[in-house]
C-alpha cells in the first residue's frame, strides 16, 4: 500500500514514520512517498527517517519527489500536510492582526482567513489531480485551518477527504487522565468545528462523569483545558471547550498577552526551525537527536501564548509525548484500508449531524469509520451560544472559499468583517489590504 505525503520535508513528518514503523500489521503501507517543493528539506527529514528505520526488520520504503503528479499516482491514501508561505507567511498572519489589534493566530480569526485565502487555491489544485490521477485515493487533510481547506477539497474529492486535528483527542485523552478513567472505554460527547468545539459529556457504561468532573475544582484544573478557562467558566459553560475557544472566550486578554510578548509562536517556530534545518545540513550532525531534540521544545512550548494570557505556567509533562495528529490518521488509515471498524473525531461532511448547519458543511465531531469511509453521527444539539459561533464561523469559512476559488476581494472582505474576532469593518479593510501588502500570494484577490 502506498502512502503519499504532501509537505513530505515537514517537520513532523518522523512522527508519522514512527506510527508506521510501530504498526507492522499485514495490509499496512510499504511504501511512503515524500512530496516537497523543497528537496533540502526532504533530505533533512529522510536522514531522519532512515536513522529510525535502522534495525527495524522490513520498513516501509521511502522515495522522495518534488513532482507532484508523479507523488500522487498510484497512491492509496494521501496525507496532505502542506504549509503554504512556510512558517515566514504564519509570522505576516500573526503580526499584520496583531498591528490591528485583534488576534493574531495562525487558524483562528483574522490570522487564519489570511492564511486560508493563502491555502484554499493551492489545496484545491491538489484536490483536483487527485480526482484525476488517483481517484480512488483516501485524501487526509492535516494543512490548517483544517475546516475550511478539507470543505474547499471536498467538493472536488467528496467524501474521500477527510480532515484531521489532534486537539479534540487529546482533550479527551486529558480529560480521562483527570477522571481516572481509560480513555478507550469512554464516549466523548463533542461536537462542532475545527478548532471551535465542545465536549458536552463523557460516557462510561452509559453514565456521563462530565457533572462529576465538573464538581471537583482538583480534578478540574488538573489539565490544559481546566487551567486556561478555570473551573468557575466551565461549570458556567457546562462543557469542556476546545482550547482554541479561549482565544473567543479570553479574547482581550489573547490579544494583549499576544501583543506583550516579544515573539509570535510563528517567529518563534521560524527561527527554531530554520536552526534544524540548517544543522540538518551541517556534516556530523546525529539527525534523529537534533530532531528529538527539537521536537521536544516545539511541544513544551506549544500553547504558551494561551497559558502566558493566563499567568504563565508549563506544559503538563504527560503532554509533552507527541502520539495526536499521526496516531489519529494511522487510526484513520487502518480503518479505512483494512476495514476496522472504530470511531473517530474526524472533519467530514456533516449530513445533518449539526444542525442547522447544511449536510456539506464540514463539521468536526465522532464518526463511524470502516472501509467505506467515515459517517458523522448525531449527537444532541449544540447549545445556542455554540450554534451560533458555529453558523458565523462557517460563514467567514465560506466566504474565505468563495474568495479563494472566484478571486472575488468583496468576499474576503466579507470574511474579515464578518468574524466574530473582528470588531470593525473598519479594521477589517485595513486588515484585507494588510495583508494583500505583505503576502504576494494574495494579489490573485482583485475587485
Ligand atoms: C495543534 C493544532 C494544530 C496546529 C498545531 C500548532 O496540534 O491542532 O492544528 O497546527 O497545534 O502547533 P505549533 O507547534 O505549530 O504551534
Ligand atoms: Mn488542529
Amino acid at each position: 500500500m502506498k502512502l503519499t505525503i504532501l509537505g513530505g520535508g515537514g517537520f513532523r513528518v518522523p512522527l508519522v514514520y514512527r506510527a508506521l514503523l510501530e504498526d507492522r500489521a499485514d495490509g499496512g503501507v510499504t511504501h511512503v512517498t515524500l512530496h516537497d517543493l523543497d528537496a533540502g528539506r526532504l533530505d533533512a527529514i529522510v536522514k531522519v527517517l532512515r536513522e529510525q528505520a535502522a534495525g527495524v526488520p522490513d520498513p516501509p520504503e521511502v522515495t522522495v519527489t518534488t513532482d507532484l503528479d508523479e507523488a500522487v499516482r498510484g497512491a492509496d491514501f494521501v496525507f496532505s500536510a502542506i504549509r503554504v508561505g512556510g512558517l515566514a507567511g504564519r509570522v505576516i498572519d500573526e503580526r499584520v492582526a496583531l498591528d490591528e489589534g485583534v488576534l493574531g493566530q495562525e487558524t483562528v480569526g483574522a490570522g487564519g482567513i489570511s492564511y486560508g485565502l493563502r491555502t484554499i487555491p493551492v489545496a484545491v489544485d491538489i484536490a483536483r489531480r487527485i480526482a484525476r490521477l488517483a481517484p480512488d485515493a483516501w485524501v487526509i487533510n492535516f494543512t490548517n485551518p483544517a475546516g475550511m481547506v478539507t470543505e474547499a477539497m471536498s467538493r472536488h474529492l467528496g467524501d474521500r477527504v477527510i480532515g484531521i486535528c489532534d486537539s479534540p483527542v487529546g482533550l479527551g485523552k486529558r480529560v480521562a487522565r483527570a477522571l481516572g478513567i481509560d480513555p478507550e472505554r469512554a464516549w466523548f460527547d463533542y461536537a462542532g468545528l475545527n478548532h471551535l468545539g465542545w465536549l458536552r459529556a463523557i460516557r462510561v457504561d452509559g453514565v456521563d462523569l462530565l457533572p462529576r468532573l465538573l464538581a471537583d475544582d482538583d480534578a478540574l484544573t488538573s489539565f490544559e483545558e481546566g487551567k486556561i478557562f478555570g473551573a468557575d467558566w466551565l461549570r458556567t459553560l457546562g462543557a469542556v471547550p476546545n482550547e482554541y475557544l479561549h482565544y473567543y472566550y479570553f479574547n482581550r486578554e489573547s490579544v494583549a498577552a499576544a501583543r506583550a510578548a516579544e515573539h509570535t509562536r510563528g517567529a518563534f517556530l521560524l527561527d527554531q526551525q530554520q536552526r534544524f534545518y540548517e544543522q540538518m545540513r551541517a556534516p556530523g550532525t546525529a539527525p534523529f537527536q537534533a530532531w528529538d531534540a527539537t521536537r521536544l521544545e516545539r511541544e513544551a512550548t506549544y500553547g504558551a501564548d494561551v497559558r502566558e494570557a493566563v499567568g504563565g505556567g508549563e506544559r503538563d509533562s504527560c503532554d509533552l509525548e507527541s502520539g495526536g495528529y499521526e496516531l489519529v490518521a494511522l487510526a484513520l488509515m487502518r480503518a479505512i484500508a483494512l476495514d476496522e471498524r472504530t470511531t473517530l473525531i474526524l472533519n467530514v461532511r456533516g449530513r445533518g449531524a449539526l444542525p442547522p448547519l447544511d449536510g456539506d458543511a464540514i463539521v468536526e465531531v465522532p464518526c463511524h469509520v470502516d472501509a467505506n469511509g467515515a459517517r458523522p453521527i448525531t449527537g444532541d444539539p449544540l447549545p445556542d451560544h455554540a450554534v451560533g459561533l458555529v453558523i458565523s464561523v462557517k460563514a467567514v469559512e465560506r466566504a474565505v472559499i468563495h474568495a479563494a476559488t472566484t478571486g472575488e476581494r468583496a468576499a474576503a472582505l466579507r470574511a474579515f468583517a464578518l468574524h466574530p474576532l473582528v470588531d470593525s469593518v473598519a479594521v477589517a479593510q485595513r486588515l484585507l489590504d494588510g495583508y494583500q501588502k505583505h503576502v504576494p500570494d494574495l494579489a490573485y484577490l482583485r475587485d
